[in-house]
């Protein structure tokens, strides 16, 4: 008797514990000091077994541990292991972008008729929000843990004039990993004076692993009849042009590498997602990875998503673990509006003007 009651006991116990083990965790853990200012590493664990760690640092996803079809978790966003590769060199791997995602013209806008002149970091051109831009600066940030989630929220203060932008714009980003095996990432700003915001995420993904080779033999699905044509120097030409019968094309899911070679320099284009109602949060695009069986699958309510194939990727950077990131190592699909949207009046506007909350989501769900 005494022992059945033992047995029984011993299994309830060892359920009980496995429920444990397998909750939602969340760490805290110091990863360096910039600007004076304590940057931590946040550990984000599910019950099954993802792992994202982001630093309150450029709002950076350093790690991002994604089971295979077998259950082996790998690691799969491009980095670095210290901040203090962060600081010396990077081309925005696993940060948040502001206050403008992607390029703006000759680094001007007008807004009611006043010019402002931007921060240029791109040749002639702004790129991603200037020269110290959202990816660059320490947030404030407070952690929350939930039975079915956990994440950080990321709050930041860009004072009127920062990089050339007008207006005090509060920033609000919540990045949650929740045990659906969705990385979610809700973006809000308010702003004292009209400006434009633009906010997105800049993971270099690589679902075989980071550092493991190319990304060319991922299938790629966008849910975009047309998309965003650009200059030599990666400006629109402000047409929207159909994607059919081109290597534009992923409405039907395609190998990235495939018809590559038919664009020039390779993917780092907008598409324009369709959408029946605007501003739903709708699926935008879908890889999967063939060998490793790992599916993402992105979700958002901006119009557009950049898709960048790691063009610039040059085998110069020695990333995590010592792994060195060779041309297209890493794709990035980056939830936005157009390019230099600004300056093209045939774009969906990105204007904020005081008492108007800007507020995006984007949700990287994986299986
Ligand atoms: C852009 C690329 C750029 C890269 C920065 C992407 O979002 O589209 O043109 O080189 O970011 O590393």
């Amino acid at each position: 008797m005494l022992l059945i009651a033992l047995i029984a006991f011993g299994c309830t116990g060892n359920k009980e514990k496995k429920q444990a083990d397998k909750k939602m965790n969340l760490k805290k853990e110091i990863f360096g000091e910039t600007d004076g200012k304590e940057v931590f590493q946040y550990t984000l664990t599910n019950e099954n077994g993802i792992i994202a760690k982001i630093l309150n640092y450029g709002g950076i996803v350093t790690q991002l541990w994604i089971p295979d079809k077998n259950g082996n978790p790998e690691d799969v966003v491009l980095g670095y292991d210290s901040l203090q590769g962060y600081l010396d060199d990077t081309p925005y791997f696993g940060a948040l972008v502001g206050r403008y995602a992607n390029r703006i013209a000759g680094g001007k806008f007008t807004i009611d008729g006043r010019e402002y002149t931007l921060a240029l970091n791109n040749g002639a051109n702004s790129l991603h929000g200037g020269i110290k831009g959202f990816d660059k600066v320490v947030w404030d940030a407070e952690d929350f843990i939930f039975p079915d989630s956990a994440g950080i929220i990321l709050t930041y203060l860009s004072e009127d004039g920062e990089e050339g932008f007008p207006g005090n714009l509060k920033v609000k980003v919540i990045y949650t990993l929740t045990n659906n095996n969705e990385l979610k990432i809700e973006y809000e700003a308010t702003t004292d004076k009209p400006t434009t915001v633009n906010l997105t995420h800049h993971s270099y993904f690589n679902l075989k692993g980071q550092g493991n080779g190319d990304i060319l033999g991922h299938q790629m699905q966008i849910l975009a009849n047309k998309f965003v044509p650009v200059d030599e120097t990666l400006i629109p030409t402000g047409e929207l042009k159909a994607v059919e019968n081109s290597a534009m094309d992923f409405t039907t899911p395609h190998a990235i590498g495939e018809r590559i070679a038919q664009v020039a320099g390779g993917y780092d284009h907008n598409w324009v997602l369709n959408t029946e109602v605007e501003k739903k949060l709708r699926m935008a695009a879908k890889v999967t990875e063939p060998q490793s069986g790992r599916v993402m699958k992105v979700y958002t309510n901006q119009p557009g998503i950049q898709f960048y194939s790691g063009n610039f990727l040059d085998g110069s950077l020695t990333g995590k673990k010592g792994k060195v990131y060779n041309k297209h190592y890493g794709f990035c699909l980056e939830t936005q509006h157009y390019p230099d949207s600004p300056n093209q009046s045939g774009f969906p506007p990105v204007i904020l003007r005081p008492g108007e909350t800007y507020q995006t989501t984007t949700i990287y769900k994986f299986e």
